[in-house]
């Protein structure tokens, strides 16, 4: 186990990524992006399709390499994926052939049975499944596989939790749903929080910071915070005015890409 970081470290931001580009072939997909995040910050990066979220997010994890900046983890470089880091993509990728319980279990350290079986009831009950902890993936809800494979990833205890659009193949309904319970994990656990996803809603609902992207290549247009508490009341006038600031950022990006990004204003604009 890792020793607790000194005062002085503590001061680092969590994640820090410096002037972070990545090319595919001849596609800058993603260039110049520096953002730092906190200790404990929830951040997403929110941006149409294409943009280079998942990029971004898969060079955090350490499955791509940056071809220039750097990613630090508390001033540690990334160099390949960690222990240190997970992803929740879209599809729950649970194993089939283990119950709820075990999958919630399955990244658990090693530790006498009562202990394990305490702490998988805990996890359990911290995304409402405790009464689903002997069925079979195959026999949930795509609302409650995710609520698994959140019980997984806690179990995991990584420093920093990635989260690639974990709730876009959902109805909304149960969409909201699983935001109120990412909303109470994360207020319970103060998870460094990395979150992708292309909705202003759930971006609003979630975040600490919302870091807005730019399309083609992939750059931050603009950085937002929301200094407003968790959970969020939804019919706050605070909470309609960012709204409406980021669906026009995202207007204007949008405008942008249909014009074609040599006539747009570009992100130093502000
Ligand atoms: N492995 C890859 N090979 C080639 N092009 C890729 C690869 N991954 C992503 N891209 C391209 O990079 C751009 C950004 O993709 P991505 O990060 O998936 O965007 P987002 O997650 O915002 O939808 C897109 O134009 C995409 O087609
Ligand atoms: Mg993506």
């Amino acid at each position: 186990m890792r020793a607790e970081p000194d005062a002085t470290a503590l001061e680092l931001p969590r994640l820090s990524l410096r002037g972070v580009s990545k090319r595919f072939g001849s596609l800058a997909a993603v260039e110049g992006i520096t953002l730092d995040v906190r200790r404990g910050e929830f951040l997403s990066l929110l941006g149409p399709s294409g943009c280079g979220k998942s990029t971004v997010l898969h060079m955090i994890a350490g499955f791509e390499r940056p071809d220039a900046g750097t990613i630090e983890i508390d001033g540690r470089p990334v160099t390949g994926p960690g222990k240190d880091r997970l992803v929740i993509f879209q599809e729950p990728g649970l194993m089939p052939w283990l119950t709820v319980a075990e999958n919630a279990g399955f990244g658990l350290p090693r530790k006498p049975r009562e202990l394990y079986e305490e702490t998988v009831r805990n996890l359990l009950r911290l995304v409402h499944l405790e009464r689903f902890g002997e069925m079979l993936p195959h026999q949930l809800s795509g609302g409650m596989k995710q609520r698994a494979a959140l019980a997984r990833a806690i179990a995991v205890d990584p420093d920093v939790l990635l989260m690639d659009e974990p709730f876009a193949a959902l109805d909304p309904q149960t969409r909201e749903m699983l935001h109120g319970d990412l909303q109470e994990i994360w207020m319970g656990t103060r998870k460094t929080v990395v979150f992708v996803t292309h909705s202003v809603e759930e971006a609003v609902r979630l975040s600490d910071r919302v870091a807005i992207l730019a399309t083609h290549p992939g750059r931050v247009r603009r950085v937002i915070p929301i200094d407003l508490p968790h959970p969020r009341d939804f019919n706050s006038a605070e909470i309609a005015g960012i709204r409406r600031e980021i669906r026009e950022e995202m207007r204007e990006e949008m405008a942008a890409i249909a014009r074609g990004r040599d006539g747009a204003p570009g992100p130093e604009r502000r």
